[in-house]
C-alpha cells in the first residue's frame, strides 16, 4: 500500500541518498576493490559474501541472492514498504516530503507507525520535563544521584519521570488534542474496564527506548522504593517489537564497531552504569530473552564479538545455556563474562571501577567453555559427575548446527573429562534421531536460487541445465553492460530460448528499455514487483562483464551453438529410439522436444 510520492521528490530521493551511507549505518563493511563488502544482514554467513557496488549504487549478496537499489535494501532490511523506504531516506537526508497526496485510507495505514513515533516522542519530553520539574521530579532525581547517575548520564538516556496519580498522561494527550484510541496504541495509557483510560506508567523513573534511527519505540520504568513490579515495559506495539529490539543500541554502535566487541546486559541500569564508566559499547536485553533477531543484529551492524554479562546466579547460567546455540548458528563469537557473586555490571563498575570489568572482559570464558566449566563446577569430575556433565550438555551441543564448531566442541569437552571423544559422539547420537532441530530458514532460499546460482557450494545440485542457465544470466549481464549488442540480440532472437524464465522477464524488459546509466537501472528494479526479479538483476548488474563487441557476439555464438548442439542431441536421440523400437523412451524424448518448441513459441 503505497502513499503517492510525486516522481520529482522520488528522484531527488535518489540523487541524494548514498546506498554506501544508508548500507553502512547497518552492516559493517570493508573496502573490497571498487566495492565493499560485509557480512550479509539477510543470512546467516562466515565469510563476507554481501557486496555493495556505490558507483552502481546497488547492493547483491553472493551467498543468498538478495540485492536492489537503496530503496529494496531498506524494504528488506527494516521490513517496511517501498514509501516507508522512500519516506525513512527523505527523513534521513532532509528532504521534504509534501503528503498532501495521500488519500485518507493510505495515510492512516501508512503513518500509524509515523504517528506512534511522534507520540512517544511528545511524551518523552513530557516525561523528561516531568523529571525537571523542581518540584513533581525532586524524588526521582535524587533517586537516580543515589544510584549514583551524574546528570550528563541522565540527559545522554533522556530519562524521564512519571508522576504519581492515575491520569496525567491521559489528561497530556487530552491538552495535546491526541485522540485517545490512538493514544492507546502507544500502549502508555490502558483502557479502564468501565470507561475511560489510565496511565500505564506511574510514579517511576522513565527510561525511553530508542532505535537505531532514533525513533521512540517504547519505555521502561522503574520504581523508586521496593514495591512490585520492579520494573514495567511499554508492551508491543505496531512500533516496538521486543524481540528485535535492544536497550542503548543507537549509543553502543560507534564504540562497538571501533572495538569489534558489544557486551549484553540485562539492565537499564546496567547500561547506564558502564557508560557512566566510559564503556559505551553496551545493549541491554531487558527482561526478554535473547533472540536470533537479536544476535543478527548486533552482529550484522555492531561486531564480531559479543561477551554476556550475567549474573553468576542460576539464572544468569540458564541465561547462557539458551543463548549458546544463537551465537553458534549466527557464527558470532561470544564469551561470558562472570561476576562475583551477587553483582551485577551496575553494581561491579561503581565499586570496582572500569579497569576490573576490562580484566573481567579479559577472563571471559568462550561459550561453551563456560558451559563446560560451570557443568564441572556443579558436578564435580567423579564419575557420576561426568556422567551428567556429558547428558547436560548434550542439548546445547545438539544444537550446534556447524558440524566443525561442533566437533572442536566434542573435543574440548573429551579432554576436559578425560573421556574418549567417541563415547560422547555416540552418547550425542542416541538423541539425534529423536530431536533434529529443522535446518535454518536460510536453506530455503538456497533452495530457491538453485540452479540459478551453479558453482555455489551450498546450493543443492541444479534442476534446469545449469550450464545453459549459467549462459542464460552471462547475456543478460551483457546485455545490461553493454547496451550496443541489443540490437544483435533481438536480431537472433536469442530469448526465445532461454529456459529460465526470470532471467527471460528481464532481458525483455532491457531489450525494451536499455540501461545507460543510473536512470535506466532505477527504472528497470522499479519495473518489477517480485523481490526474487530485483535480487537477479542487482546480481547481474553488480558483476562487471566488460566485454567487447566481439566478445558479445562470440557469447551469443555460443549460446546459439549449445541450443542446436542440445537439439541435434536429442534428434539423434529420437532417430536411435526409433531404431531401437524403444517406445517408452521416445515418448519421452519426443515430448521433450515438444516441450522445447512450445516454449519458443510462448516466447
Ligand atoms: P534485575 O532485577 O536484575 O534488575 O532485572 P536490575 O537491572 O539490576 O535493576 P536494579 O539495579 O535493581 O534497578 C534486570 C532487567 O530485567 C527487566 C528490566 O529490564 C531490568 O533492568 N525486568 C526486571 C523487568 O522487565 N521487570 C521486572 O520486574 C524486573
Ligand atoms: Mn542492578
Amino acid at each position: 500500500m503505497a502513499i503517492h510520492i510525486p516522481e520529482d521528490k522520488l528522484s531527488e530521493i535518489r540523487n541524494t541518498a548514498n546506498i554506501l551511507d544508508v548500507i553502512s549505518e547497518r552492516v559493517v563493511l570493508k573496502r573490497a576493490g571498487k566495492d565493499h563488502v560485509g557480512l550479509c544482514p539477510f543470512h546467516s554467513e562466515k565469510t563476507p559474501s554481501f557486496t555493495v557496488s556505490s558507483t552502481k549504487q546497488i547492493f547483491h549478496c553472493f551467498g543468498c541472492g538478495a540485492g536492489g537499489d537503496v530503496f529494496s535494501f531498506l524494504m528488506k532490511y527494516d521490513g517496511i514498504s517501498f514509501s516507508e523506504a522512500a519516506q525513512s531516506l527523505a527523513r534521513r537526508y532532509g528532504i521534504d516530503l509534501p503528503d498532501r497526496n495521500m488519500s485518507p485510507a493510505q495515510a492512516k495505514a501508512v503513518s500509524l507507525r509515523q504517528q506512534l513515533f511522534d507520540l512517544n516522542r511528545e511524551v518523552m519530553g513530557y516525561y523528561t520535563r516531568q523529571l525537571m520539574d523542581p518540584a513533581a521530579g525532586k524524588q526521582a532525581r535524587a533517586y537516580l544521584a543515589d544510584r549514583g547517575f551524574s546528570p550528563e548520564m541522565i540527559a545522554r538516556f533522556s530519562l524521564g519521570f512519571a508522576p504519581d496519580g492515575w491520569d496525567h498522561l491521559v489528561r497530556f494527550f487530552r491538552q495535546q488534542r491526541v485522540s485517545l484510541s490512538l493514544a492507546e496504541q502507544t500502549g502508555l495509557v490502558v483502557p479502564r474496564k468501565s470507561d475511560g483510560f489510565y496511565d500505564r506508567f506511574r510514579n517511576r523513573v522513565i527510561f525511553p527506548i530508542i532505535d537505531m534511527s532514533q525513533q521512540v519505540i517504547g519505555f521502561g520504568g522503574r520504581v523508586m522504593d521496593d514495591s512490585r513490579p520492579k520494573y514495567l515495559n511499554s508492551p508491543e506495539t505496531p512500533v516496538y517489537n521486543k524481540s528485535r529490539s535492544l536497550y542503548g543500541a543507537p549509543a553502543a554502535r560507534t564504540r562497538a564497531r571501533e572495538t569489534g566487541a558489544v557486551y549484553i546486559v540485562e539492565g537499564y541500569f546496567d547500561l547506564m552504569a558502564l557508560h557512566q564508566h566510559d564503556i559505551s559499547n553496551a545493549v541491554a536485553t531487558l527482561g526478554t530473552a535473547l533472540t536470533a533477531d537479536h544476535v543478527q543484529m548486533l552482529k550484522r551492524g555492531f561486531a564480531q564479538k559479543a561477551y554476556l554479562v550475567f549474573d553468576s546466579d542460576e539464572a544468569g547460567l540458564k541465561a547462557a545455556k539458551r543463548s549458546v546455540s544463537l551465537f553458534l548458528n549466527a557464527a558470532m563469537d561470544a564469551a561470558v563474562i562472570v561476576l562475583p557473586k551477587g553483582y551485577d555490571p551496575d553494581s561491579f563498575v561503581f565499586e570496582f571501577g572500569q579497569a576490573a570489568f576490562m580484566e573481567a572482559t579479559e577472563n571471559a570464558l568462550p561459550m561453551i567453555a563456560f558451559l563446560v566449566e560451570s557443568a564441572i563446577k556443579s558436578n564435580g569430575l567423579s564419575m557420576e559427575g561426568k556422567l551428567r556433565i556429558i547428558s547436560e550438555l548434550q542439548e546445547p551441543l545438539m544444537e550446534i548446527q556447524d558440524r566443525l564448531a561442533r566437533s572442536i566442541y566434542i573435543q574440548y569437552l573429551a579432554e576436559r573429562l578425560g573421556v574418549r571423544e567417541s563415547a560422547i559422539r555416540d552418547k550425542l547420537k542416541s538423541i539425534k534421531t529423536a530431536s533434529r532441530a529443522p535446518a535454518s530458514a536460510s536453506a530455503s532460499v538456497f533452495d530457491r536460487e538453485a540452479g540459478v546460482f551453479p558453482g555455489q557450494t551450498d546450493a543443492p545440485a541444479a534442476s534446469m541445465p545449469s550450464e545453459m542457465i549459467r549462459v542464460e544470466r552471462q547475456i543478460v549481464s551483457m546485455m545490461l553492460n553493454v547496451p550496443e549488442i541489443l540490437p544483435e540480440v533481438e536480431k537472433r532472437n536469442i530469448l526465445a530460448y532461454f529456459s529460465d524464465e526470470r532471467l527471460c522477464d528481464i532481458a525483455r524488459a532491457v531489450l525494451s528499455a536499455p540501461v545507460y546509466g543510473e536512470k535506466d537501472r532505477d527504472r528497470l528494479f522499479n519495473r518489477f514487483e517480485s523481490q526474487a526479479h530485483k535480487d537477479m538483476i542487482a546480481s547481474l548488474l553488480i558483476r562487471d562483464e566488460c566485454r567487447s563487441l566481439d566478445q558479445c557476439e562470440l557469447l551469443l555464438c555460443q549460446f546459439i551453438n549449445g541450443i542446436e548442439k542440445r537439439e541435434n542431441t536429442l534428434l539423434c536421440q529420437i532417430q536411435s529410439a526409433q531404431e531401437k523400437n524403444d517406445d517408452t523412451l521416445l515418448f519421452e524424448l519426443l515430448r521433450k522436444k515438444q516441450e522445447q518448441s512450445e516454449g519458443r513459441l510462448r516466447k
